[in-house]
């Protein structure tokens, strides 16, 4: 079985993929770190080298490969994977199920405080522009996010609580 996770930066794709893999019994994949040892750089890195274009188009070929070579994981993908190079439409044909972790602005947002420099598309904005550049963003990305097979409101839910809800 292949279940794929979608949505924004910081709404908890790897936590909860982590965790959903443990208790599928399913090889957990994040396309981040994927690309991240195919390249022996770190995504700031090849950001900051290589600039966005050559990530999206690695992030493209590095989504096909790993749907391709994997029957069986949960794989948690980037917040701008599902959104260039019609790669939300490989995920609904190369994936059993596909859910969208939602979250609205502000709770994005003060998650992203925390953890921002870790973040290329991020890390020089100050608070006040990280709101209003995280509003702007997912409202463009939300109408690819929004065709997962399960679209699963995760404000004030934990972990655990999410879970269940997916199985
Ligand atoms: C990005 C999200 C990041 C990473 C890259 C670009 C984005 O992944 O792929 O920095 O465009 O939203 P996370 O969603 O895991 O932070």
């Amino acid at each position: 079985m292949k279940v794929v996770l979608v949505g924004y930066m910081a709404s908890g794709k790897s936590s909860v993929g982590k965790q959903l893999a443990k208790e599928l019994g399913l090889e957990f994949v994040d396309l981040d770190n994927y690309i991240e040892q195919e390249q022996q750089n770190t995504i700031n890195g090849i950001f900051q080298e290589k600039g966005e274009i050559f990530f999206r188009k690695l992030e493209h070929q590095m989504l096909s490969k790993v749907l391709e070579e994997k029957q069986n994981m949960v794989l948690s993908t980037g917040g701008g994977t599902p959104c260039y190079a019609g790669n939300m439409n490989t995920i609904l044909a190369k994936s059993d199920h596909s859910i969208y972790l939602q979250l609205p602005v502000m709770a994005l947002v003060n998650r992203m405080a925390i953890e921002k420099d870790q973040r290329p598309l991020v890390k020089d904005l100050s608070e006040d522009e990280l709101a209003e550049f995280v509003g702007k963003h997912l409202f463009e990305r939300r109408n690819y996010y929004s065709q997962a097979t399960l679209v699963l409101d995760c404000l004030d839910k934990s972990i655990e609580e999410l879970i269940t809800e997916i199985k």
